[in-house]
Order: C-alpha cells, then sequence, then structure tokens
C-alpha cells in the first residue's frame, strides 16, 4: 500500500510525571497515516507510559494529543478532569487498540468469544454480525480453526495473535503494541509479528515498542529512539542503526550490534 502521508498522530509538548518524578518530558511526534514505526529504548525511559497516554490509559499532564481527529490537551493549570477532556478520551480509546506483553484473553470464554465480547458489549453490534466479523479477523491471523479453543489451550503466539485479533475488532484506526512479542519463547516471535506485517500492507498506522531490533529494522517506516522521557532520534532503520546522529542512540545501539547487522 502507497504510504499516504499525513499525519494520523500528533503530539506536542507531551508531559507525564508520577509521583517518583518526571517521565515524558516535552515529547512530540508526528506518526503518518499507513506507517509502521517501532519505539526502543531503555528499560524505564517511558516506552509504556508514552503508548498508555495515546490510548489514555494515563492522563497528560500537559501537552496535546490528536489521534484521527480528536485532540485531548492539557495545560497543566487544571484543577481537575473536566468533562471535555474525558470525553475526548473515551473517543480517543474507541480509535486506538492496544495489545500488551502479557496476554490478557478472558480464561473462561472460547477464542471466538474472546474477539466478540467488546463488539457486542460496547458497540452493540448484532449477534451474526459480530461472530461474522469475529471469524474474519481469527482468519486474518491464522487462527480460524482455532475459534472454539479456549485461551489456556493456545501456545503464547496463538493468544497473542488472538488478543490482536479482539483489538481489531473495534475496528480501531490505530494500532499499538507495548513489547507484544517479549513474553513468547523465540521460535514463535515471528508469528505474531508477521501479523503486523500484513496489517501494514493493508494500511494499518501502528506503533510497536519491541526490542527486536532485526524487525524493527526491517519492518518499520521510522525507529524512534527514547531515552530519559525524551525523544532523542527518529530516523529511518538504515540510517538510525547505521549512522545514529545522537551518542545517547550509539551507546545504546553497542548492546544489539550483532542482531542489526
Ligand atoms: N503507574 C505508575 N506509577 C508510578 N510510576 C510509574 C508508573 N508507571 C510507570 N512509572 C515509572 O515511570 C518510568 C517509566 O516507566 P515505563 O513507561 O514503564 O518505561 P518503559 O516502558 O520504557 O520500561 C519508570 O521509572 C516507572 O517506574
Ligand atoms: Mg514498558
Amino acid at each position: 500500500m502507497t504510504k499516504v502521508g499525513a499525519p494520523l498522530i500528533h503530539v506536542e509538548n507531551l508531559c507525564k510525571s508520577f509521583e517518583d518524578g518526571e517521565v515524558l518530558k516535552n515529547v512530540s511526534i508526528d506518526i503518518r497515516e499507513g506507517d509502521l514505526d517501532s519505539v526502543i529504548g531503555p528499560s524505564g525511559c517511558g516506552k509504556s507510559t508514552f503508548l498508555r497516554c495515546l490510548n489514555c490509559m494515563e492522563y497528560l499532564d500537559s501537552g496535546n494529543i490528536t489521534i484521527a481527529g480528536v485532540t485531548v490537551s492539557r495545560t497543566g493549570t487544571e484543577e481537575h478532569l473536566d468533562r471535555p477532556f474525558l470525553e475526548a478520551c473515551a473517543q480517543m480509546r474507541k480509535n486506538v487498540g492496544m495489545v500488551f506483553q502479557s496476554v490478557n484473553l478472558f480464561p473462561h470464554k472460547t477464542v471466538l468469544d474472546n474477539v466478540m465480547l467488546a463488539p457486542l458489549v460496547v458497540k452493540k453490534e448484532a449477534p451474526d454480525q459480530a461472530r461474522e466479523n469475529a471469524l474474519r479477523l481469527l482468519a486474518k491471523v491464522g487462527l480460524k480453526d482455532l475459534a472454539a479453543r479456549y485461551p489456556a489451550t493456545l501456545s503464547g503466539g496463538q493468544a497473542q495473535r488472538a488478543s490482536i485479533a479482539r483489538a481489531l475488532a473495534m475496528n480501531p484506526k490505530v494500532m499499538l503494541y507495548d513489547e507484544p512479542t517479549s513474553a513468547l519463547d523465540p521460535e514463535l516471535v515471528n508469528e505474531v509479528l508477521q501479523v503486523m506485517k500484513d496489517l501494514d500492507a493493508e494500511g494499518m498506522t501502528q506503533i510497536i515498542v519491541t526490542h527486536h531490533m532485526r524487525f524493527a529494522r526491517n519492518a518499520s517506516d521510522y525507529i524512534v529512539f527514547m531515552d530519559g522521557g525524551e525523544i532523542v532520534e527518529k530516523d529511518d532503520g538504515d540510517v538510525l542503526f547505521t549512522t545514529p546522529k545522537n551518542e545517547r542512540t550509539r551507546e545504546f545501539l553497542r548492546h544489539f550490534t550483532e542482531e542489526v547487522a
């Protein structure tokens, strides 16, 4: 698919602190519609918090985030979360699907029921339509034959693919993945990464926090290097992995020289 080029995600001066201090420091970034961008960086640098702010699981302290035309913004001087802000967050969540490192499928529901649940309950879709859509998505992630299975009977890779299908069932405009393959045995990683490549070919806009540098380099439009709550550098994979501009990027990538060669 041709990349459209217009930013679907626009983040400006995003700041977020927890009790222990500032975690995101004036993060600004644009992500183009249809792009697959990978976020890399050391543990604790704020990658998960960044993704969680993008789907309003965490509320930003100040700055603004626009995704698919919906903006959430705060100045940092508000006394409380007002109603328009919370409504914008609810709208933004509808546009953003998220997948986590640890699979959290409902154990007492089949794979099919897991995928159908949110469309039935949240979107009030008709059961026939929800089922048809869920089966289509399960086929897309290669799980059509396992629709009647329970999560405990799936491999880690199958369960993570079911999680992706479940997120897709809400018809998001953006997919976010927080280390989706970090808990998987190495031989199961590729089947999950392949789903993201397939979605990329269909034009889905995706941000992936990952430690798989080879995948990041080969599959991404851009690599975003975060450190200390800041975006240090964003560049094409071939540039960032061979000639990073910043010393902090160089230092981080030294740990991965064999993997990205
Ligand atoms: N809910 C929270 N409450 C307090 N501190 C948090 C919370 N979430 C994350 N942090 C802190 O914010 C920093 C960044 O965490 P995180 O975004 O998880 O980093 P990463 O995903 O890059 O490892 C860490 O110091 C972490 O301890
Ligand atoms: Mg994290």
